[in-house]
C-alpha cells in the first residue's frame, strides 16, 4: 500500500508528505495532527483521517498485551562501545529504538565515543555491532576521518570501506538541523534494503545550535519547543529502523548553584524526557574518563570508568 491509497492523500499531498520525511504508512501512523498540517497544509480533520488511516494499514496504535511487546523487545538490538565497562554500564550496548545521550563538559569524550560507535556499528552483532551503517549530523564540524581509521584499524576493519558507511552531513543551524533528520529517514528508507542499512544516528551536538541561537528569557519556552520535536523526530527515527539513536549535550554551568555539581545539561528537562538512557560524562586522570548512568527505564544508576585513547574507547 502507498501513500496515496490512503483517504484524502492525492498525488500532490503526498509529494508534501514524503518531502516532510513522511515517506512510510509507519511514519504518518505514528506522527500528530499537527506535524501532517504544518508538513502537507492540509486541515486539522483532514490529518487526523489520514493518520488513523494508516494506523490501521500499518498496523500500528492502541493497546498490546505484554507478550507482543516482549516479542518486539526481543529485536532490540545493542551496540557495543569497546568498553566492557561502559557496555555493562548500560546494561550490554546501546539500545535500539531509544534515545542515548551523552552529556558532559568540553572534552569529556562525546565526541569520540560517537566516533567509535559510527565505527563499531558495521562489524557484526557477535563482534558488537549492528552489521549496519550510520548516519551523522555535525554541528560543531568535530567530525575527523583520521580519528575513524584510528578506531577501524583498532577493530580490525578496512578504513576506506569503514568510511563508505558512514554518512555526515553538517548542519549549519537548529532549523537546518531538524531538516536533516527528514533527509536521514529518507536516505534510511533507500539504505533499507541493502547489505548495510542504516541503524544508528549521531546527533553531535543536539542542542548547541539551540543554545546559541535562543538567547534570553522570552525565547525560551519556543527553543525548549524546537528541541522537543526534534528529538521526537530523532526517535521515531530510532523506532522506524529498528536504529540506536545516539545524541551528545554540553553541560551549563548554572552560577546560583551553591551545592553539589554547579552544571547541568542543556535543554534540562525536555531532553531528560525524551532520552531513553542519559550518561553524564566528567574527565578524570589523563584518559581516564568517568561515566555516570543518570536515568534509564530498567537499570539502576551506577558509575563506570573508561578510557580514550588511539585505537578508540576503551576500559
Ligand atoms: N588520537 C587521540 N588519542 C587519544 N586521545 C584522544 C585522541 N583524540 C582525542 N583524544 C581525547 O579526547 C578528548 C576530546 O574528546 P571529545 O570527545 O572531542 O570531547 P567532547 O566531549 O567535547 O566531544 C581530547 O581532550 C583527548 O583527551
Ligand atoms: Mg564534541
Amino acid at each position: 500500500m502507498d501513500l496515496e491509497d490512503l483517504p484524502g492523500v492525492g498525488p500532490a499531498i503526498a509529494e508534501k508528505l514524503r518531502d516532510g520525511g513522511f515517506n512510510s504508512l509507519e511514519a504518518i501512523a505514528v506522527a500528530s495532527p499537527a506535524e501532517l498540517v504544518s508538513a502537507a497544509e492540509i486541515g486539522e480533520a483532514t490529518a487526523a483521517k489520514i493518520i488513523n488511516a494508516a494506523r490501521v494499514a500499518a498496523d500500528i496504535g492502541g493497546f498490546e498485551t505484554g507478550d507482543k511487546i516482549l516479542e518486539r523487545r526481543r529485536e532490540v538490538g545493542k551496540l557495543k562501545t569497546s568498553s566492557k565497562s561502559l557496555d555493562d554500564l548500560l546494561g550490554g550496548g546501546l539500545e535500539t529504538r531509544a534515545i542515548t545521550e551523552f552529556y558532559g563538559e568540553f572534552g569529556s569524550g562525546k565526541t569520540q565515543i560517537a566516533h567509535q560507535l559510527a565505527v563499531n556499528v558495521q562489524l557484526p552483532p557477535e563482534k558488537g555491532g549492528l552489521n549496519g551503517s550510520v548516519v551523522i549530523i555535525d554541528t560543531e564540524n568535530t567530525f575527523r576521518p583520521e580519528r575513524i581509521q584510528n578506531m577501524a584499524e583498532g577493530a580490525g576493519l578496512e578504513y576506506a570501506g569503514v568510511l563508505q558507511n558512514i554518512h555526515i552531513a553538517r548542519a549549519y543551524n537548529s532549523n537546518h538541523q531538524i531538516l536533516l533528520v527528514d533527509r536521514a529517514e529518507k536516505l534510511a528508507e533507500e539504505l533499507k534494503e541493502t547489505e548495510k542499512p542504516v541503524r544508528l544516528l549521531i546527533i553531535d551536538s543536539a542542542t548547541a545550535h539551540f543554545r546559541s541561537e535562543y538567547v534570553g528569557r522570552g525565547t525560551l519556552a519556543d527553543r525548549q519547543q524546537k528541541i522537543n520535536k526534534h528529538l521526537h523526530d530523532a526517535l521515531r527515527f530510532g523506532d522506524l529502523n529498528n536504529a540506536v539513536v545516539m545524541i551528545t549535550n554540553q553541560v551549563q554551568v548554572r552560577p546560583d548553584a551553591f551545592f553539589g555539581d554547579p552544571t547541568r545539561p542543556i535543554g534540562g528537562h525536555i531532553v531528560g524526557h525524551t532520552a531513553t538512557f542519559r550518561i553524564y560524562l566528567r574527565k578524570s586522570k589523563g584518559e581516564k574518563r568517568i561515566a555516570r548512568l543518570v536515568d534509564s527505564p530498567n537499570l539502576p544508576e551506577a558509575e563506570a570508568v573508561f578510557s580514550v585513547t588511539g585505537p578508540g574507547i576503551r576500559d
